[in-house]
């Protein structure tokens, strides 16, 4: 399998995480002999440092000739106080766009090492897997009219979809239920607005070339509630942009720490890997960025991008076994434990991405072995 890939880690902890994940992503070709090959190009503060411009016309002509982007994270204090359209996050939103990727996926999930961390019960969040597939480029946050009328003290924003937008976007969740347990879960408010009835039918009308695939429809305020009661029964949940920002954001706390989350933006020319979280200049530096965000986010690379099934599978096992082992970066230790107690071992940046590769070679050596028997 060849693949090329962009690398953009841009500022604060994005070059730290994104380090750790693209030494995962070497190990895997190494171990199976893919050819991965890495262009490695700025973006947000250190690119308008550089060269004056939060995406550089190099690194987004480098982006669209790849098979797919691994971002890291954009912002730094320094730039806060110049106009949005000037700031290091301009040339994320730029990239973004012109990738063209139209379904935000985005996996919650219950980590049984860290089921303690969850603001909810272990015995509520316990299996709980549930892949978000959020429509992104269209609904809400896109729709005309919009203005705000200071006059009048009027505002207004126009919550638009056509029907192909969203049979393109509920054919990836349905794709994604096909590899997963069949089942995908519709949000909608289609007792209120005109706009969910027509998402309801297009969905329903996408569900039909699925007959293997479960269907179920949620008005957004009841499927707020069941995932925080019962999360364990979702398992493909399909949202418009806005309802989906939200539900993303709510079942974050199920797995418990902003450093854990990864997302993948697909449909667009070239697919956008990003951890979820920021560029978190409170800590850069210091080595306490939790890395596996990016690292679940590389897996997904090799899910969505390579269609390597079985090596995402074995990072993200990789990932399981140095949680359960009870290595931690100190966003997901257990407060007022610091050092070795309780059975955690707090972990740099560095060290928790060397712990992820060693266990990856344990499962390739051992499905060798089983292979060589
Ligand atoms: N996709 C992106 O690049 C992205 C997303 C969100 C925010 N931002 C930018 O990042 C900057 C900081 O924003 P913010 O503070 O609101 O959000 P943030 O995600 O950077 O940080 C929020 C909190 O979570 C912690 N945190 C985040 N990631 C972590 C990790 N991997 N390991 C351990 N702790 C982690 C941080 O230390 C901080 O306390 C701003 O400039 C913002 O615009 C960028």
């Amino acid at each position: 399998m060849q693949l090329k890939i962009t690398v953009v880690a841009g500022d604060g902890i994005g070059p730290e995480v994104t380090r750790e994940a693209v030494s995962i992503l070497r190990a895997v070709a190494e171990l199976n002999g893919h050819q991965f090959t890495y262009t490695d190009m700025p973006i947000g503060g250190v690119a308008i440092r550089q060269h004056g411009s939060p995406l550089p016309a190099a690194t987004l002509d480098a982006s669209l000739a790849s098979d797919a982007v691994l971002l890291g994270a954009v912002g730094g204090n320094e730039f806060n106080s110049l106009p949005p359209s000037q700031r290091p996050e301009a040339g994320l939103l730029q990239l973004r766009q012109a990738l063209g990727g139209f379904a935000n996926l985005r996996p919650s999930i219950a980590y049984p090492a860290l089921a303690g961390n969850s603001p909810l019960r272990p015995e509520v969040t316990e299996g709980a897997n549930i892949l978000f597939v959020r429509e992104l480029l269209s609904g809400l946050y896109f729709g005309s009219p919009r203005s705000w009328n200071k006059d009048t003290g009027v505002a207004l924003n126009t919550m638009y979809y056509t029907r192909e937008e969203v049979l393109r976007v509920a054919r990836v969740a349905f794709e994604q239920a096909r590899k997963r347990r069949k089942k995908v879960t519709s949000v909608d408010k289609a007792n209120v607005l005109e706009v969910s009835q027509l998402w309801r039918a297009a969905v329903t009308e996408v569900a039909a070339e699925y007959p293997d695939v479960t269907l179920e429809h949620q008005y957004v305020d009841a499927c707020a509630m069941h995932l925080m009661n019962t999360p364990r029964n979702f398992d493909v949940v399909l949202a418009e942009n806005l309802f989906g920002d939200i539900l993303t954001d709510e079942a974050a706390v199920i797995t418990g720490s902003l450093g854990m989350l990864p997302s993948a933006t697909v449909g667009g020319k070239v697919n956008l890997y990003e951890p979820v979280h920021g560029s978190a200049p409170d800590i850069a530096g210091t080595g306490k960025a939790n890395p596996l965000g990016a690292i679940l986010t590389a897996a997904m690379l090799l899910r969505h991008s390579a269609g390597l099934e079985q090596d995402a599978l074995a990072v993200e096992s990789a990932v399981n076994n140095v949680l359960s082992q009870g290595h931690r970066t100190t966003d997901i230790a257990r407060s007022g434990q610091p050092g070795q107690q309780s059975g955690q071992h707090i972990v740099s940046t560095q060290e928790m991405g060397k712990l992820v590769f060693a266990a990856l070679h344990e499962i390739f050596n051992r499905k060798q072995a089983l292979h060589a028997v």
